[in-house]
């Protein structure tokens, strides 16, 4: 039925009517595009702070707009088609979780799918009926600001994240009116933009991608997303908005993707900027030929398709398929039958259910990556109230929090937060004056003089150190990976104290922590976290909650030791991940992360024996199982993520060095040990060889378990071909 009511209403269309389904504006202002709209001219509208991408909130604007604007389409027009309203609702609308990356240090896709649901469920109240998020570009890069957005380095698991957001979005059926439609982002290899400079050129060949970059896009496609954005950068020499290989003959042909494709804002303009078009004509025509289906705010589209279809240099088939595609998404929404918001005039504040879903997220993105045995800070000196925190010895005493996040709502939101607020944002100061009592002394945001004066006299000092949210998300590239000025001198001065150190690392984005490992007894990196960022940090620090994130991404050793991966090929010569750390191509620098991808600590130690795996030999259509055990060795309980890489040491290209393949949330009494099994398909060490088609080579591939990627157990399959 769906096509054939798309069928009905194309039969109805004339060439402009259909060219106006392809465009895509901002911010719909309801008297003055009244016109526009009753003309049937307005296809969809983004409500977005364009001029500052997204490190601006912008509350308010919203679902009176969208209504009134409505109202003009759908009872004003000729045709009656609504109008689709989108919004950059990315992690969270008014109830806000983690940004991405810290979402990701979960390493839990049903968690990710809540926090998905609830941003869908308040944002329709706003009358937004589409979001674009995910963002599942591949981020290796540090020095890139959207690092923060993404869902870290590794395909496996940014492709299963990123198919729990999705369906958290859209849940079982787009058409639901307590979802939205997804867009997974920036189609492709935006992560790879030249230095972290955003919006740069990309250097990338088809291989790489298909073994990468595009694995996220298809998981998505696979979840049933709806829609995928172009994106800025181009593919050697070719923007993706002109992509005609990628984006139409991969994703709409190979994967047989039947959404929308939609421009990245002025994408289509930009094509002139980057040199392949003269004008705007000819980049709609490039544009359109490439399979982008709608064109957010370049105009290209509206000014020039029809002229390109008369003349014969657009073949109008293209133009029908892209309006097919908008009205096909505009259908399975359901907006024919349900255009305005839902409840409108209801709240979607956050509520004890909502910020408990905030507090979970936000509590598994804790990482602590170090640990003397200063934290968990024993609670049992606090306030009435206060439970103390088993297995810790003595009292922590007086504690000082200080730093610039102590009680700034707006930084720990995190970027790209339209509508968050930071009143509504339970800050680190607000959490642990109530946890703690008089116990605590909360400074203001500003190191000083005092700071110093005050760690003197309290006995153990937390330290909120990192970079603000607008220092990272679009447009934030910085050359510098370490923490904003002035706060190293705070740390080590404080740090010559000889007290008990706590420093707690805000970020959006992986910084040189060399010299914060060196001079903290125990550090947390916490992301932003969100609406619930102080009930979570203060849970994890009285051990009221065991910290269980792992790092998403490696943390380079410093800005010179970038570029640093998992999915490191080797070189001729010799970098084996599991024989030798110290043969290099730096000669300053050690090949290896202190801080490798998926390391994270608990507050008690998990021992992993060796893995075995059911059978020597693995049918290029079948399985084994790989089995390792853990051990809970310490005195407290505790979630470990238990790891499974793979390695292939013989393939036709150059393989990863380990890969992530797949892992496990394992919760663990203390003393107690469990053995954890991985069922394994010989798929799953698929590739792109040569000829970029998919294989499974006959041969040896190692296996390998373990709590990060730099601490391994390796066992030995070897793969036959099934007879
Ligand atoms: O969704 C964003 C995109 O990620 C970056 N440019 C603007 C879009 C719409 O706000």
């Amino acid at each position: 039925p769906t096509e054939t009511r798309i069928d009905i209403l194309m039969e109805a269309m004339t060439l402009s009517d259909k060219v106006a389904q392809t465009h895509q504006v901002a911010n719909i202002d309801p008297e003055a595009d009244a016109d526009a709209l009753r003309a049937g001219r307005i296809s969809s509208s983004l409500y977005a702070s364009g001029a500052t991408a997204g490190n601006e909130r912008d509350a308010g604007v919203l679902v009176g707009n969208i209504d009134a604007a409505q109202r003009h389409a759908v009872e004003g027009s000729r045709l009656g088609i609504p109008v689709l309203f989108g919004r950059d609702v990315i992690h969270g609308h008014r109830t806000v979780g983690p940004i991405p990356l810290g979402l990701a240090a979960s390493f839990d896709p049903s968690l990710a799918e809540e926090v998905a649901a609830i941003a869908a469920r308040e944002a329709v109240i706003d009358g937004v009926a589409w979001t674009f998020a995910p963002m599942v570009d591949l981020s290796e890069e540090p020095r890139w600001g959207r690092v923060a957005e993404s869902l870290g380095e590794t395909p496996v698991l940014s492709g299963r994240l990123a198919a729990a957001l999705v369906r958290g979005f859209q849940g079982d059926d787009v058409s639901d009116p307590d979802r939205l439609a997804a867009c997974a982002k920036h189609f492709v290899g935006y992560g790879l933009a030249a230095g972290g400079r955003d919006y740069d050129t990309v250097s990338v060949g088809e291989n790489t991608l298909r073994n990468l970059h595009l694995r996220p896009f298809k998981a998505a496609v696979d979840a049933g997303v709806t829609t995928v954005m172009a994106a800025f950068n181009d593919v050697d020499g070719t923007p993706m908005h002109a992509h005609e290989r990628l984006i139409r003959d991969v994703l709409k042909g190979e994967w047989g993707f039947d959404g929308v494709v939609v421009a990245d804002w002025n994408g289509v303009g930009q094509l002139v900027n980057a040199g392949v078009a003269a004008d705007l004509r000819e980049a709609a025509a490039l544009a359109i030929r490439a399979g982008v289906d709608l064109d957010m705010c370049s105009g290209a589209y509206l000014a020039h398709l029809v002229e390109l279809v008369e003349s014969g240099e657009v073949d109008v088939a293209l133009v029908d398929d892209a309006v097919r595609r908008v009205l096909r998404l505009k259908l399975r929404l359901g907006l024919f039958d349900r255009p305005y918001a839902v409840r409108p005039g209801a709240s979607n504040a956050p509520t004890p259910e909502t910020r408990e879903v905030a507090l979970r997220a936000g509590q598994a993105a804790h990482v602590l990556v170090k640990n003397d045995g200063v934290l968990p800070l024993d609670a049992s000196a606090g306030s009435a109230g206060t439970t103390g925190s088993a297995g810790s010895t003595g009292s922590t005493g007086s504690v000082l929090l200080s730093g610039a996040f102590v009680d700034d709502g707006d930084a720990l939101l995190g970027t790209w937060v339209l509508d968050g607020r930071p009143e509504e944002v339970v800050t680190p100061g607000v959490a642990l004056r109530e946890r703690l009592g008089d116990h605590v002394t909360v400074a203001d945001g500003r190191f000083s003089d005092v700071t110093l004066m005050q760690a003197r006299v309290a006995e153990t000092t937390v330290l909120l150190l990192g970079e603000h949210r607008s220092r990272s998300g679009e447009a934030q590239s910085v050359t510098d990976i370490g923490l904003p000025p002035g706060q190293l001198d705070v740390l080590r001065a404080v740090a010559a104290l000889g007290k008990p150190l706590v420093a707690v690392v805000y970020t959006g984005r992986p910084l040189d922590l060399s010299e914060v490992l060196d001079l903290a007894g125990a550090v947390l990196v916490v992301w932003h976290p969100g609406t619930e960022a102080g009930n979570a940090l203060a849970d994890v620090l009285l051990g009221e909650v065991e910290p269980h994130g792992r790092l998403p991404m490696t943390f380079p050793l410093s800005t010179g030791h970038i570029p640093t991966s998992t999915h490191q090929r080797p070189t001729g010569r010799l970098i084996r991940a599991d024989v030798d750390h110290r043969e290099g191509r730096y000669i300053d620098a050690l090949t290896y992360s202190r801080l490798p991808f998926g390391f994270g600590l608990s507050y008690t130690t998990v021992e992993y024996s060796a893995p075995t795996v059911s059978s020597p030999t693995l049918a290029t259509d079948g399985s084994v199982t790989v089995s390792v055990t853990v051990t809970n060795t310490g005195d407290r309980p505790c979630r470990e993520v238990v790891q499974l890489y793979l390695r292939d040491p013989v393939a036709e290209v150059t393989r990863p060095l380990v890969e992530l393949t797949d892992w496990s949330l394992v919760d663990l009494e203390p003393g107690q040990a469990r053995e954890v099994t991985f069922d394994v398909r010989a798929e799953q060490a698929a590739y792109a060889g040569r000829d970029l088609t998919t294989r499974v080579d006959e041969g040896e591939i190692v296996l390998l378990t373990g709590p990060d990627a730099a601490h391994l157990g390796a066992v030995s399959v070897t793969v036959r071909r099934s007879s």
